[in-house]
Formats: structure tokens, sequence, C-alpha cells
């Protein structure tokens, strides 16, 4: 990283560092866990002797219509795996587990969010809808190869939408419901899809939130489009236009019988969008073999699942990666049965989740460790009051975990018997590559242990070298492994820039990292301008940009400042246009407009009005600078300031929002 690349650096983050290794506590695995689990300590040796050997073992979990011939194909950054074979990812995730016999077993047991609105779905019953689905979307001309656009609440049709894509080889693109029509449009026009699958809408905090209005919206950008599926869920009036079609409409007279045909281990899977921390959204893109290898492989090892017994819930939402890899592909792969939730963790009442999980028996939860500080907040006499003794595995993914929320997490959820995996990864790496094994490591808060056996995580100083233990730098990645993305869809140069550029020959992740005196790797967080709120990837780019595109504003810079909830939060330095006047009510104008712009999770917490930005003599802005003061510190380094007395003028206008 260039010396006066704005953004957070390793050694910035020491200080947090040291706090977390303060922490000394370690939980070694239960016993009887330890005895019975999945994976043993012999897996980190196996890998380690024969990676490729390790990889194709987990590779023949999975059924395969044609075996692979060659293992990996590396021409460095572009990998294939299991080069030959052939499979259908549907077939996989359905169709065979009924073949041998386990039809009525339970696939999902999906919970609305008005209290009593629930549906099971068994493995019998997925493959009937599934086929419905994929019968539906080839008659509207979609084909292998086609990208389908996806905008949905979570309700079945989600998942069985995803399959139908993968059966057919369609290629998804998953839209989160949460952004905005402009947002969803130019993921579209990105992908260039034919097709977008939605509903009316979905419930969150108790009321219909719409979705139909904003893909009506969206589409005013996006000639190509031929459909619109749309499932009727609130039950709201939403416009219609020859366009549109019903599901129940065209989905329900459909053949209940559809041919899996097996699709190259190489083929696409499906795009799913991330922020990057310059320009549009990088569309990344998960191929079919090796994806559903590491992700099937890892929902097994990390969560020790034992799919005649366990009862998981992942909450995040299957419009986020960790949804794609472990609501969809990866349990199903595994024939577990999973509970999936639609609504929000506080409706109609803060225990919620709680109530969920002694309803359904849930034996491994998989949540955020945002979600976990908001729940310590509301207390711990909320999940007192229910039973969840039949909780074993506790896993956490998408920020660090504060050793405090990890602690509570073992303690108040966890009842002090289950082992917490603090899972590191990205939507870039398709499954899990950092984590503890809950029968072979003894946990520490906060840490995320080790690279998974077959995965070849380091960490390196600027100059590329490893550190030794007790030192700090970069993550990187040295070897492929078989979900990693395979391009930027569209944008091959992008991916080796973004990706594969910083170190040589090595996967830069953008993440900080440390290894302790035991070799055990510590996540700091990002190295990069993305700020990451309640678990998920926000540029600070593109915050900026849809500042700058209300009228008012004439330039702005947006920090992530520490935050004890969301782990980030969104803070704003905006200067106005000479002609606007700073009203009392701007900041609540542009935080709409930003939500409108790029949706809800894009909102700053604080919008400060600036008379100037810090700048660097080449024109950059300064963010590291902007960072100290919506934090509160003392400032850093300022010699390579323009104007230095110009941070006095935005210290000044920081209320003491702390
Ligand atoms: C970034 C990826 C993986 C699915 C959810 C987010 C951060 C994720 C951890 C963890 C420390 C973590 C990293 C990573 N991250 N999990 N266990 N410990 N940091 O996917 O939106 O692609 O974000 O989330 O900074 O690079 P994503």
């Amino acid at each position: 990283m260039a010396a006066d690349t704005p953004g957070r650096d390793p050694g910035e983050s020491q200080e947090t560092l040291s706090n977390l290794l303060q922490e000394n506590r370690k939980f070694p695995p239960p016993a009887e866990l330890a005895a019975n689990a999945n994976v043993t300590a012999a897996a980190y040796e196996e890998a380690a002797k024969d990676r490729l050997g390790f990889w194709e073992r987990a590779a023949d979990r999975l059924t395969w219509a044609e075996r692979w011939n060659t293992t990996l194909e590396w021409n460095p950054p572009f990998a294939k795996w299991f080069v030959g074979g052939k499979l259908n990812v549907a077939y996989n995730c359905v169709d065979r587990h009924v073949e041998a016999g386990n039809g009525d077993k339970v696939a999902y047991y999906w919970e609305g969010e008005p209290e009593g609105d629930s549906r099971t779905l068994t493995y019998a019953d997925l493959k009937r809808e599934v086929s419905k689905a994929a019968n539906a979307l080839e008659e509207l001309g979609v084909r292998k190869g086609d990208r389908v656009a996806v905008y949905m609440p979570m309700i079945p049709e989600l998942p069985i939408t995803l399959l139908a894509c993968a059966r057919i080889g369609a290629i998804h693109s998953v839209v989160f419901g949460g952004f905005s029509a402009t947002a969803l449009s130019g993921r579209i026009q990105d992908a260039d899809a034919k097709v977008v699958v939605t509903a009316d809408g979905g419930f969150r905090r108790g009321a219909p939130s719409a979705l139909k209005p904003t893909v009506d919206e969206a589409l005013k950008e996006c000639p190509n489009v031929t459909s619109v599926l749309v499932v009727r869920r609130t039950g709201e009036d939403v416009d219609f236009t020859d366009r549109d079609v019903w599901w129940h409409d065209l989905v329900d007279r459909q053949s209940d019988v559809h041919e899996p045909v097996p699709h190259d281990a190489e083929d696409p899977l499906y795009i799913l969008y991330t922020s990057g921390t310059t320009g549009r959204p990088k569309g990344i893109l998960h191929t079919t073999g090796g994806y559903l290898t590491q992700v099937a492989w890892t929902h097994d090892a990390v969560f020790d699942l034992k799919p005649e017994t366990d009862i998981y819930w992942c909450t995040a939402d299957i419009g986020w990666v960790t949804g794609h890899s472990y609501i969809v592909y990866g349990p199903l792969a595994n024939g577990a049965t999973s509970v999936i939730y639609e609504g929000t963790p506080d409706t109609p009442h803060k225990g919620r989740f709680w109530e969920v999980v002694q309803k359904y028996k849930v034996t491994i939860l998989y949540t955020a460790p945002t979600a976990i500080r908001t729940f310590m907040k509301w207390g711990d006499d909320i999940p007192a009051k229910f039973d969840m003794s039949s909780l074993r595995i506790l896993g956490s993914v998408g920020e660090p975990i504060n050793p405090e929320a990890y602690v509570w997490y073992r303690e108040h959820i966890g009842g002090n018997r289950c082992p917490v995996v603090d899972t590191w990864w990205q939507t870039e790496t398709g499954g899990i590559m950092i984590s503890p094994l809950p029968g072979v490591s003894a946990g520490k808060p906060g840490a995320a242990m080790r690279p998974l056996p077959g995965i070849t995580a380091d960490v390196v100083d600027d100059q590329a070298r490893s550190v030794p233990n007790g030192g700090g730098g970069f993550l990187v990645v040295r070897d492929p492994w078989p979900s990693m993305l395979r391009t930027i869809w569209g944008d091959d140069q992008r991916y080796i820039d973004t990706y594969w550029s910083r170190f040589d020959g090595m996967y830069f992740p953008g993440d900080g990292a440390k290894r302790d005196e035991d070799g055990d790797l510590w996540l700091l967080g990002r190295v990069d301008d993305v700020m990451l709120v309640s678990g998920h990837n926000i540029s600070t780019t593109e915050v900026e940009s849809a500042l700058v595109s209300h009228p008012k504003v004439a330039e702005a810079a947006v920090v992530g400042a520490t935050d004890p909830v969301t782990g980030q939060a969104i803070v704003a330095f905006t200067i106005l246009r000479g002609s606007a006047e700073e009203s009392a009510d701007i900041a609540a104008e542009l935080r709409s407009h930003v939500a409108k712009t790029l949706g809800p999770i894009a909102k700053p917490r604080q919008i400060l009005v600036v008379p100037e930005l810090p700048k660097t003599r080449s024109g950059k802005i300064m963010r590291r600078l902007l960072r100290d003061v919506a934090e509160n510190r003392s400032l850093g380094d300022v010699t390579t300031l323009t104007d230095d007395s110009v941070m006095n003028l935005i210290a000044g206008k920081l209320p003491s929002a702390k």
C-alpha cells in the first residue's frame, strides 16, 4: 500500500490488538464433542502432506456425473478446479438426498416474521418446488449462462429460485433486499440480467416492506430485462405490466419433474456484488465444483454437522454471501435440516431469536458480532427466559468478534458448554478460510485461530515476508483454494489489480492480522477504505458519491469510526455548495438521500458540515485524520497536509457525539 494511501494500516490497529492480547482465556473443546468430532487434528497433517489430495477427498463427498481429470490448473491468478468434472449443484443439494431415501427429511423449517406464519419443506418438497421453478424459468426463456437477478425477502422461494437457476446452469445475481433502486439497477445492468425474480414485499419490523416498486423504479434503466417473476408474500397492491408475471400463475402450473443436466465444474454458479474501495461494486464470480466442495466440507467440519440430529440456523440474509454458502449450498449439499427466519430479531419482541431456538431445538447457531452486541445491549434477562439447552455449537462471522462479545455469547447463549467458532472469510473466498475446529481447537475469545486444513493463509509484512509469532501485518493466502472467486464479472484486470497485485503471487484480502505467541491468528479489520458496518462491507467512495450527488453538497469525505454496536459506523464530513444554506435539518436530509441512493445500511450515523477537508498535496483526502476526529483522538501526523489549520476548523464543528 502506498504510504499516502488513505486508510487504516495494521500499525494503527496495534492499540486494539494489545487490548485483545490481554485476553488469555482459553476454552478447550468439550470432551464428548472432541471424541465424536467429524474432523480431528489429523486433518491438518493430512492436508499439509498432500493439499490437492485433501481437496480431492472433499470433492468425493459430492456426486459427480463425470469425474475430473485435473484437480487444479493454476495460471496465476486464474484457477480452475476439478477440470473436466461435471456435476449439477441442485442435484447434489436436493435430488440425491431424495434418492438416498431421505425425501421426508426436513430441509428447511421456515419461520415468517408474523408469529404463527411458518412452513416446513422436506427434501422431497424442495425437489418438486425447485423443478417447477426451473421449468418456469425455462418458459421465460432462461437458458444456461443467462443471468437472473434476484431481489427477494427471506422466504422459501428465495433458495428455491437459486437452486432452480443452478439446476439450469443460469447464473444468479442476488441483490440484498435492503438496497435501493439505483443500486439494484446498477447491478442488473452490470450483469446484464434477463429476468428478475422478486416479491411484492416481505415482513420487516412488524409491517410489510415493499420490494416490487423498487424493482419497477430500477427497471426504468434496464431495457434488457424481459420478465419479472413476482411472489405474492405480503398481499399489498403492486403495479403490474406485461413484463410482470405472478409466481403462483406461472410456477404452480409447471411440471414437478425437471432433468438436472450436469454442468462443467468451472461453469459459473453465481455473481454476488461487493463494495470496492473505488468505483462501482465488484461482481464476484463463483463457479460450480470447487465452490460446492469447499462450502460443503467447511460446513461439515466447522460446525461438526451431524445431519441426522442437528438443527442448524444461520441468521444471515441470503442476500449476502453467508446466506449463499451457509444457508443454501453448504447445508443442503450436506443434507442438513436448517431454520430460515424472515424478519428482524426484535419483532414482535426482543426474545424472538431465542424463541426460535427453543421452538425448533436449534443445535448450531451461526450469527454476527453486531447482532451479539445488540443482544448484550438488550440485556441478559431476555435470553434467560428461553430454553436453549439444545444448542451445542455457536458460530460468528462478519467482523472481528470482541472478546467481551465472545464470552457473553458463550455464557448467555451457549450456557458455557458450547464452543464458539469465529469464522473468517469473505464474499471473494466463497467459503470459510480461517476458523477454529470445534472438536480440536482450544478457542480464544477474539481469535479466528488457524487456517483450515487445505488453506495456506499467512501474515506478512509490507515486504511480503512472513512475520514471526508475536508479529502483525497483512493477511494473505498463498495458494489457490477451491471456492475462490474466479474473477470479477467482466473485468479480469480489476481482479488482478484488486487481489493479486499488492504482494507478488499472493492473494491479498485487504485485512490486517496478527499472529500471537502460539501462532494463532487475530483479524484486525480492513486496511483499505472499506467500512465494515454491522458485518457488511460498504465503501467510503460509494457513500461519498451518494452525498455528492445531492444538489447541496460540493464535496464529501467518509470514514468508518469505531462503534460499539455496528463495529464501524459511517461518519461523513461534507462541504456544502456555496449557494446552499446550512439549515438545521441538512443532516437528516442528506442521511435520507444516502439511504435512497445506496440503501439504509449505508446511512451515515453522523453528518458534519465543514468548511474544508484535509488533503495531501497530491489532492487525496486524508481520511486517517478525519477518523482521528471522528473517534475523538489527538491527531496523527499532519505534515503532509496542504493546510493544517483546516483540522482546527473541522474539530470545532464536532459536537460531542461520542
Ligand atoms: C470482510 C468480508 C464472510 C461473510 C460476511 C462478510 C471481515 C468477516 C470476519 C471474522 C474478522 C471478519 C473481513 C473480511 N470479516 N469475517 N470472523 N473476523 N473479520 O463478507 O462482506 O465480503 O466482508 O469481513 O474484514 O475481509 P464480506
